[in-house]
């Protein structure tokens, strides 16, 4: 949710832009944005520079139809055109194709780490693998470890789906749903997700919900829980008052006939956001009353409201970041979560952590 906060700082900024002063600071923030979006969206392993990686609609073939056509119009200059029911599917009918049912149960898992990654990006799994995602142990307690993925939509899905049996079969960390893995359906992988907790790991104590370009200090995440309530609790950096984006270019467009309030209720930003395990059956459940928006983590603090729940704010509100922080001993050893500007900048920063000598 990167930009978000980005085009909410531009719309303040709007607000005094009759002085040169704020004129002025409107171009740096402009260039600055240009700047940081660029490469972000060809460096970043979040979901819709993947998408925009899609060839060129001429390109694509039958079998890549629907899908890529509704999500390539997310990336062009034309106002986004909703995909054809709008909200997002989600009956829950979804089953899945690559399971790891004993996962939680086999470790006795104290916090299950669960990354929405696409299905092409090995990359990304790669580097998590061998970085912070082979952190199994602080202390006492296990931390484990899922990607989860839908169905490839690219062309050589098939060729793609044969790599992630095999790599399933050599890692045994993949979950796999049959929905199409897309943009705008990012809300049915996170109640897969929620379903998936509820049905095979109560027994886990916390689960975490990590973006695939993230850094995670997963040692301050488990020190973090040590302290946390174990019941109802959910956190991560908490959006208050957040305004919905009625800009139909904007990425986080909505609507008002899909919703109408105009602040969104209190909601954890996607990057990274944890709660504790008892939430996800009621989640489920809310989310069978909750009108679906495509934009995930909206989507869960919709549910969290309907549960009459309060998001927790983390102890400090520098633990988790939005924007990627420039790498630094001392503040990458206090952080939790942040955004990273590539899986290059991710690995670099979690081995650099890892060499002995003081952090600060
Ligand atoms: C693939 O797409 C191209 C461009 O639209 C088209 O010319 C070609 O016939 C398609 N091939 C198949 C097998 O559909
Ligand atoms: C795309 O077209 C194929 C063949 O016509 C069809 O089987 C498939 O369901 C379509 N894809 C989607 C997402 O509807
Ligand atoms: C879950 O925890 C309870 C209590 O600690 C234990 O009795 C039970 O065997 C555990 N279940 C599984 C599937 O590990
Ligand atoms: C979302 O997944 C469902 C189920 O596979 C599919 O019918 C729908 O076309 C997908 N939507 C997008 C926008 O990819």
């Amino acid at each position: 949710m990167k930009q978000d906060s980005e085009e909410r700082c531009q719309v303040q900024s709007n607000g005094g832009s009759r002085t040169l002063r704020s004129f002025v600071i409107f171009i740096i923030l402009l260039i600055l944005f240009l700047c940081y979006c660029i490469p972000t969206y060809e460096n970043s392993e979040s979901w819709m520079p993947k998408v925009g990686k899609f060839p060129p609609e001429t390109l694509i073939n039958k079998t890549t139809n629907i899908s890529l056509t509704t999500v390539s119009a997310g990336t062009s200059a034309k106002p986004w055109k909703p995909p054809e029911p709008y909200y997002v599917a989600y009956p829950n009918r979804y089953n899945f194709i690559i399971n790891e049912p004993q996962k939680c149960q086999k470790e006795n898992v104290f916090v299950m780490l669960i990354i929405p990654v696409a299905p092409s990006n090995t990359a990304a799994r790669e580097a998590i693998r061998s970085t912070w995602g082979s952190e199994r142990l602080v202390g006492d307690k296990i931390v484990s470890l899922l990607f989860l993925l839908g169905l490839p939509t690219s062309q050589d899905s098939e060729k793609l789906q044969e790599d992630l049996l095999q790599e399933s079969e050599k890692y045994h960390d993949l979950l796999q749903s049959d929905f199409w893995d897309s943009y705008y359906n990012l809300t049915i992988k996170t109640i897969v997700m929620l379903e998936w907790l509820s049905a095979n790991c109560q027994n886990a104590s916390y689960a975490m919900k990590v973006d695939s370009d993230i850094f995670l200090n997963v040692k301050n995440l488990v020190n973090l829980l040590l302290s946390s309530p174990k019941q109802n609790y959910m956190s991560g950096l908490v959006a208050r008052r957040a305004m919905v984006l009625r800009n139909p270019h904007s990425k986080w467009y909505l609507p008002q006939t899909v919703y109408a309030p105009a602040q969104y209720p209190p909601y954890a930003l996607g990057l990274g956001y944890v709660f504790s395990l008892d939430l996800t059956v009621k989640l489920v459940e809310a989310a069978q009353h909750v009108k679906p928006v495509y934009i995930e983590d909206v989507f869960l603090g919709l549910c969290m409201k309907h549960l009459g729940i309060d998001l927790t704010d983390p102890p400090d509100g520098s633990l988790f970041n939005v924007f990627p922080v420039d790498y630094n001993r001392c503040r990458y050893s206090k952080l939790i979560a942040t955004t990273t500007r590539s899986l290059t900048n991710q690995v670099e920063f979690w081995r650099n952590l890892q060499t002995p000598g003081p952090y600060c």
